[in-house]
């Protein structure tokens, strides 16, 4: 199973990322948790993304597409990927199609989650992660059991940098910009699947499912 996850910041992408690569057993792939692991070791690709990542800004394609084909490019890719945050521009998804075209595959669905403008922002700053194995919370929403620890893990919960309000409206922003013209860029290839995103975590999922069909 060869998966995109769309959908604005905060819409829940990470969040169902988590059941679906357990469930279809494939590894995600997301290019902001690349980044920040990056950030986190100070690499150069780090330094250079923090810059863009505190802004709300995307990070340049050429920092970018490479990263993501040679990652697909490994093994454990052969069987089934799913990406979490890439492509984000048509520039990208062109260069992502031109890779996938050349290695003779295809994606088989692009999900697209789509929640209300007004609701991301309080996702997005109510949004707590476990420094230890990357759990995903809300303060509000979906609280974790004792407060400021994982459920899973017991590790400390934390708030990402670009997790406040200021960032997170120019995020929305770039995404309306540059990445809802992809909504049309795979309709037009008739792989896209509409999930309501406003719905309950484990209803978002079950819908997700459906859309995916068959286990692969
Ligand atoms: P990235 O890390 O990809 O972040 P994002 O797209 O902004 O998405 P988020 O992680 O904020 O949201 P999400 O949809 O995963 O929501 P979540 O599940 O956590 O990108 C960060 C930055 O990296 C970019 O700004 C850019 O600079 C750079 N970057 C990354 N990829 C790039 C690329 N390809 N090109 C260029 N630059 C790139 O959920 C949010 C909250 O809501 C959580 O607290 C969760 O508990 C809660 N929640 C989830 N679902 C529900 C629900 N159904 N009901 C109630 N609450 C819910
Ligand atoms: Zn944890």
């Amino acid at each position: 199973m060869r998966i995109i996850l769309l959908g604005p910041p905060g819409a829940g992408k990470g969040t169902q990322a988590a059941g679906i690569v357990e469930k279809y057993n494939i590894p995600h792939i997301s290019t902001g948790d690349i980044f920040r692991k990056n950030i986190k070791e100070g690499t150069e690709l780090g330094n250079k993304a923090k810059e863009y990542m505190d802004q709300g800004l995307l990070v340049p394609d050429e920092l970018t597409v490479g990263l993501v084909t040679d990652r697909i490019s490994q093994d454990d890719c052969k069987n089934g990927f799913m990406l979490d945050g890439f492509p984000r521009n048509v520039t990208q998804a062109r260069h992502l199609d031109e890779f996938l075209n050349e290695a003779k595959i295809n994606l088989d669905k692009v999900i697209n989650i789509e929640v209300d403008k007004e609701i991301l922002v309080s996702r997005a700053v109510g949004r707590r992660i476990c420094k230890s194995c990357g759990a995903t919370y809300h303060v509000e929403f979906n609280p974790p059991k004792k407060e400021d620890a994982c459920d899973v893990c017991q590790g400390e919960l934390y708030q990402r940098a670009d997790d406040n309000e200021e960032t997170v409206s120019r995020r929305i922003q770039v995404y309306l910009d540059e990445t809802k013209p992809l909504v049309d860029y795979y309709s037009k290839q008739g792989i896209i699947a509409d999930i309501n995103g406003q719905q309950s975590i484990d209803k978002v999922f079950s819908d997700i499912v459906v859309a995916l069909g068959s286990d692969k």
